[in-house]
């Protein structure tokens, strides 16, 4: 992607990410066995759906993050240079990093996300409460190589990767994006970073499998955005939310599952689908301290500290890159 095209129309960037989507669609459910990036969950209506996850009883990561998060503030402060430039990779709801901005004396705040609208809005939420800092939001897709902005190529960077987003990745797609990281957070950066820990698997399994079906309708919402985005025609009602725990690989795995034998048309292709066929949609790893750690120091991390909340069920981690 074009990182440095000021001049592109809203309307071209929209296109570009429409094909791109369209391009990924097109490739992954013609794979054997189908799949779909978890990178597409997150429209509007996907990303309302997230953020109501967030709050289910079942769904115990984000709430355990923020209080450790809370709770470890001083000790976080503590690896924090003074006057350092804050680098956010991907930008949500911004309850976290403004416990990060409370605590610590951070003089400039980079969001990175591949959507510029809502960076936007973040920036400047962000911006009239917090008078003294400046924010850099970067439109950019963090998985790939990006230029931090020119007004904090001097200050000390931290980088803040929070929420286990990189549970989403292979576990060689986890090193590349840390090594990348820190290629592009410099000498000397420190990184934040929430993992969430292997458990009793029925803890698991609950938090993905919530009572209320909200986790159902966020994997769902996949299909509607390729019937919204994409002019398919799936038959919705024709697929169910599957979520189990792959011990052997130490994931979650998100799939939706057809019913019945049918054919979906999307973009002029057909897709045909056996009874209880899966597209793969989500793959969310679970890590121990030990085999994160491990993760971190061979993708050019040396990791300082480690935090958890009493239970032992997510880790925050403050690494600093290797000489
Ligand atoms: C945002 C990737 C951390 O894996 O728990 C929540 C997404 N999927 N429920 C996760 C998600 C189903 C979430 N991450």
């Amino acid at each position: 992607m074009n990182l440095h095209a000021p001049a592109l129309t809203k309307a071209q960037h929209f296109d570009e990410h429409a094909s791109v989507f369209a391009r990924d669609v097109i490739d992954d459910l013609s794979q054997q066995p189908k799949r779909l990036s978890p990178k597409y969950f997150y429209d509007a209506a996907g990303s309302e759906l997230f953020e109501q996850i967030t709050l289910l009883p079942e769904y115990y990561p984000t709430r355990t993050e923020l209080t450790i998060l809370r709770d470890r503030g001083r000790a976080i402060s503590a690896i924090v240079p003074d006057g350092a430039a804050l680098v956010e990779f991907g930008a949500g709801a911004t309850t976290k990093v403004r416990l990060l901005l409370n605590e610590c004396s951070f003089s400039a705040y980079v969001p990175v996300d591949i959507s510029g609208d809502f960076l936007t809005a973040q920036a400047n939420a962000l911006r009239a409460d917090f008078p003294g800092l400046d924010v850099h939001p970067v439109t950019a897709d963090f998985t790939t190589p990006f230029v931090l902005p020119e007004a904090v190529s001097k200050m000390p960077k931290v980088g803040f990767f929070p929420g286990s987003t990189l549970g989403n990745f292979e576990p060689h797609e986890a090193s590349a994006f840390l090594r990348s990281a820190r290629g592009i957070l410099g000498n000397g950066a420190r990184m934040v970073i929430g993992v969430d820990l292997e458990k009793d698997e029925r803890v698991l399994y609950k938090a993905y499998n919530d009572a209320a079906g909200v986790t159902a309708r966020f994997n769902l919402n996949v299909l509607h955005r390729i019937n919204r985005e994409l002019g398919g025609n799936f038959d919705i009602s024709a697929f169910m939310h599957r979520a189990i725990y792959n011990r052997d690989r130490h994931r979650i795995e998100m799939h939706l599952i057809s019913k019945k034998a049918l054919t979906a048309r999307v973009l002029g292709r057909n897709f045909s689908f056996r009874p209880g066929e899966s597209i793969h949609t989500e793959s969310s790893y679970k890590y121990s301290l030990e085999r994160f750690t491990a993760l971190a120091r061979g993708s050019g991390w040396t990791p300082l500290e480690s935090w958890t909340d009493p239970a032992g069920m997510f880790s925050v981690h403050a690494l600093v890159a290797s000489e």
